[in-house]
């Protein structure tokens, strides 16, 4: 039998600079959820310096996927850590990826997933590279970033959508506006915000 997700998981998904981890932070922030950032673990393991680290750093660099299992492992551990819910964002951002989850931890409970424009995206990240030292927020690392969005990482969602929900917000709005959206999705009253 399939093991059933230790708490209930909500997958965060969208193009680089979507606002997936703008989005995560408020939720958090508000309702108390574990946030998980694919990415934030990824750099992690980066910067520890190892062999692995050092290899998917140049995947980063180049906009690449690093293996399902590497990811999957790290979550594993991350959620090992903490009570859920759950928001796993930036993840699965493939087919494997995606398969993988399902086999070793469940069908996530939903998906929240941010649509916006690549315009917006482009701008947005290239205005955040200014400061964010992230490798891979330069024009060159953002389209290879956005072509895998647009290759592997959308037709994901065809996928999520035959196994649960997906609830697509536009993410084009002020972020309180989005937040608002956010809530009304996932069924909570919305929080006065300052
Ligand atoms: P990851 O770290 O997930 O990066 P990403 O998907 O490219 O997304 P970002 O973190 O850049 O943006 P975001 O959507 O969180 O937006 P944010 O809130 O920061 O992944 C990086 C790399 O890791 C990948 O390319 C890949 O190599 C690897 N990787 C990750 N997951 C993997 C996986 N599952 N498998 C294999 N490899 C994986 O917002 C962006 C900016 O916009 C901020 O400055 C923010 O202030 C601003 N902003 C946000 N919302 C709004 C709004 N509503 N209006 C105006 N500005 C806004």
């Amino acid at each position: 039998a399939r093991p059933s997700p230790p708490n209930d998981v909500i997958f965060v998904l969208g193009g680089p600079g979507s606002g997936k981890g703008t989005q995560c932070g408020l939720l958090t922030q508000h309702f108390g959820f574990a946030h998980f950032s694919a990415g934030d673990l990824l750099r992690d393991e980066v910067a520890s310096g190892s062999e692995e680290g050092n290899a998917i750093g140049a995947m980063i660099k180049e906009g690449k996927i690093v293996s399902a299992q590497t990811t999957i492992d790290l979550l594993k551990k991350a959620m090992a850590s903490r009570q859920g819910p759950y928001l796993i964002d930036g993840f699965p951002r493939s087919m494997d990826n995606a398969k993988a989850f399902e086999a070793q931890l469940g069908v996530a409970s939903g998906v929240l997933f941010f649509d916006v424009s690549q315009e917006t995206l482009e701008a947005r990240l290239i205005k955040r590279g200014e400061s964010s030292g992230r490798v891979d927020d330069n024009r060159e690392s953002i389209l290879k970033r956005f072509a895998t969005f647009q290759t592997t990482s959308l037709p994901v969602l065809d996928y999520l959508r035959t196994i649960t929900r997906v609830w697509k917000i536009s993410g084009e709005e002020p972020k309180e506006d989005v937040f608002a959206r956010v809530c009304q999705a996932l069924g909570r009253e919305v929080p006065a915000m300052s």
